[in-house]
């Protein structure tokens, strides 16, 4: 695990969209796995910023995003396609045809999972896997007790997500999603995971440092090969001084 902790929001997305591009000049075929959130809106801008003046491209990439809400049509303001759309496609030149998400309106949710996790493996494995963190440790939507052994599934959200996701997009959010399960998300070849701000200091203190378990989900991280983990000083704030600090590289 690769802790890099920077100053603030800005060069920590600054840090993450370097990481990013580098993987696409290196591989301009990789396969990308993207992550919604806030935590990633300064990343999205910044790639959306390369693409424009420094020529990074996007075309012959092909991207999954971790999850959709079920029940939402790809039009719906709230749904993660729109997002995506908003914040990053629409900008950049990616091909649409290589652009992945659950389908929020799939009839059948298990065999939409088995399509979605089918569609991964063709493409062959996600290279680079970008990941926020929930409040309560979850990744994707994969919520506190998921098995580690999950892949893409129908899921319940809880209270908690419900409700302060429903406030991030000013409208209720369905009570289910799609999500790419725990072990779809470790079978990437690298994850890169962000979180800022003092909210999530606890979340990923405990998360990198505590027990690996089920009850908190981003904690089977620590078990990736090739985790790099980008935090502003504020979400890195309660990583513990002793053996945490000598993985803790501090590039400002
Ligand atoms: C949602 C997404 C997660 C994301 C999380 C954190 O629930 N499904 O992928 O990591 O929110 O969001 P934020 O970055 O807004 O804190």
């Amino acid at each position: 695990m690769d802790i890099l902790v920077k100053e603030d929001y800005e060069r920590l997305s600054l840090a993450a969209a370097r990481l990013i591009a580098q993987q696409l000049r290196r591989k301009p075929e990789s396969v990308l796995g993207l992550a919604t959130g806030t935590t990633p809106l300064g990343l999205y801008r910044e790639l959306v910023r390369m693409h424009r003046e420094e020529g990074l491209s996007f075309a012959r990439a092909t991207t999954f995003n971790l999850d959709e809400y079920y029940g939402l049509a790809p039009s719906d303001p709230r749904s993660y396609r729109r997002f995506m759309e908003e914040h990053l496609f629409a900008h950049v030149d990616v091909d649409p045809a290589r652009v992945h998400l659950p389908d929020g309106l799939a009839p059948d949710g298990e065999a939409e999972c088995a399509r979605y996790e089918q569609a991964i493996a063709q493409a062959g494995g996600i290279d680079l896997q970008v990941l926020g963190i929930g409040r309560n440790g979850h990744i994707g939507f994969n919520e506190p007790g998921t098995s580690l052994g999950t892949t893409t599934q129908v899921v319940d959200l809880t209270d908690e997500t419900v409700s302060v996701n429903s406030r991030l997009v000013q409208a209720e959010i369905p009570r289910r999603a799609i999500s790419m399960g725990i072990k779809s998300i470790m079978r990437s070849h690298a994850i890169l995971l962000l979180a800022c701000g003092p909210e999530k200091a606890e979340i990923v203190a405990k998360a990198l440092e505590g027990r690996v378990t089920p009850d908190l989900p981003a904690s089977i991280l620590q078990l990736h090969p090739n985790l790099t983990v980008l935090l502003d000083r504020e979400a890195a704030a309660f990583l513990s001084p002793g053996e945490a600090a000598a993985e803790v590289r501090e590039v400002l």
